[in-house]
């Protein structure tokens, strides 16, 4: 399955997908001139239609499963890996209970690489392969997950969190010496392979005015970098702001007046807003990151999808794990689909399986820029890709072997599916990419 320019799905019950491997590209370079790359799609479609061309690769058979573009998770923390399914009151009390004690933790080395390779593992088994992370306040954090990420040639997005205030010691850090470090994060892993850098200030109410509009300067220096924070979450959080900064017109206004909106910039939840916040967001090219395990989990409120559709505010799907209770896409899609659905006490936006389905794979890579790169497949995009298995389980097999389109395939997979559906998750291979992404 992949998609067309409109994100409407195309599917071919038998296909075929020609990936470039070194090996080919080494043989075929010393034969015939060749505008492929090592790692690259050469080409995607029915096996009819291609199967002549490409008789001499060596291919390899999934029958009865679906070749799927490798999911975006547009927001995740992964220190906080080791607290999913701490209950709290909701956001706040949860940020002091739970999170802020166990990302203390990440100024150990040896800890944030223990939790890194494991939280790299947990997202290739849920078929992600790309993600934007929170690390930590530590730079070790993002070193580690950084170094992890390289070594198996991931496409991932991360950064230290920038918090200076109304935050525990252990994780608080210093204004000046929290910018320095970034910039220097920036010039050590930012476009170095395949790994980006976002500069993340956690949310207004944990920086001061300083570190706050001290990113925006930095995002302006170095404009391909990626942004992340929260905003409108929780309803507590934002009267917070509102006191913390009197004169902005809304939360979403004070990242605005600090240069923090703009093509790249990616907020966590974006509940609470009001149609001037989506069309800033829609004007600025600032993305929204979805996360409704999350926001069901805390209580926090509803994405209001409808309102997203009427002012064109871009937004994708995303785990927000640890508040999020599942690394699987599969269970963020259908906590979307509840969230949104249209029902006789609530208006709502019923999302149909393969408009989530693009939410959580090539509108995650229009959000962070790289739908030239990653979240299709398509010729000239990078191999980076799922194989489902729509009879993973009994249940699962029985309500896939009634479905007779598409939509109900994915919907069955959506709705019955989990982590044992993803048979398969294949990282482009080792490529010597270009640093301009
Ligand atoms: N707001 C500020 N920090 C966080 C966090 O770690 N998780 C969530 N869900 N919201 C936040
Ligand atoms: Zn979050």
């Amino acid at each position: 399955m992949r998609f067309d320019s409109q994100g409407q799905p195309l599917f071919d019950s038998d296909g075929l997908l020609i990936v470039e491997t070194a090996l080919a590209h080494a043989a075929s370079s010393t034969t015939k001139a060749t505008s492929s790359r090592p790692g690259l799609i050469v080409a995607a479609g029915s096996y009819s239609a291609l199967h002549r061309q490409y008789a001499e690769v060596p291919t390899t058979h999934w029958p009865r499963h679906i070749i799927a573009p490798g999911f975006i998770d547009l927001h995740v923390h992964y220190p906080q890996t080791d607290i999913i399914g701490a209950p709290a009151d909701g956001l706040l009390p949860w940020l002091e209970q739970y999170t802020f004690p166990a990302e203390t933790h990440f100024s150990s080395d040896s800890h944030a690489q223990e939790v890194a390779v494991f939280f790299l593992q947990e997202l290739l088994r849920n078929g992600v392969t790309t993600a934007l992370v929170f690390a930590s306040s530590h730079p070790e954090s993002v070193n580690a997950l950084f170094t992890q990420a390289q070594q198996q040639h991931l496409r991932l997005i991360t950064g230290k969190v920038l918090q200076d205030r109304n935050s525990p010691e252990g994780v608080r850090d210093d204004t000046e010496q929290s910018l320095l470090d970034t910039e220097q994060l920036i010039h050590r892993w930012h476009q170095h392979e395949r790994l980006g850098y976002a500069i993340t200030p956690r949310f207004a109410p944990t920086s001061s005015h300083q570190q706050l509009y001290g990113a925006g300067e930095l995002a302006l220096q170095y404009p391909d970098t990626w942004i992340q924070s929260h905003v409108a979450e929780n309803l507590d959080e934002l009267r917070w702001v509102k006191t913390l900064y009197p004169q902005a017109r809304s939360y979403l206004d004070v990242y605005r007046q600090a240069g923090l909106l703009r093509p790249r910039a990616i907020y966590a939840h974006c509940i609470h807003l009001d149609d001037a916040d989506r069309r800033l967001m829609h004007d600025t090219h600032t993305a929204a990151a979805v996360s409704p395990t999350s926001n069901l989990f805390l209580g926090s409120g509803f994405f209001d999808f409808a309102a997203a559709k009427h002012t064109g505010m871009p937004w994708a799907l995303a785990s927000d794990v640890g508040a999020g209770t599942s690394f699987c896409p599969l269970q963020t899609m259908l906590a979307a689909y509840y969230v949104g659905r249209e029902g006789q006490t609530k208006e709502g936006l019923s999302l149909a399986p393969s408009t989530l389905w693009w939410h959580h794979t090539g509108a995650g890579a229009a959000a962070l820029g790289l739908h030239n790169h990653i979240g299709n497949l398509q010729p000239g995009l990078e191999a980076d890709f799922v194989v489902l298995d729509p009879h993973a389980s009994p249940l699962l097999s029985r309500r896939s072997q009634q479905a007779n389109t598409l939509q109900e395939q994915l919907f069955a997979l959506i709705v019955l599916g989990d982590q044992r559906a993803i048979a398969h998750t294949h990282i482009a291979p080792r490529i010597a990419l270009s640093n301009a992404l």
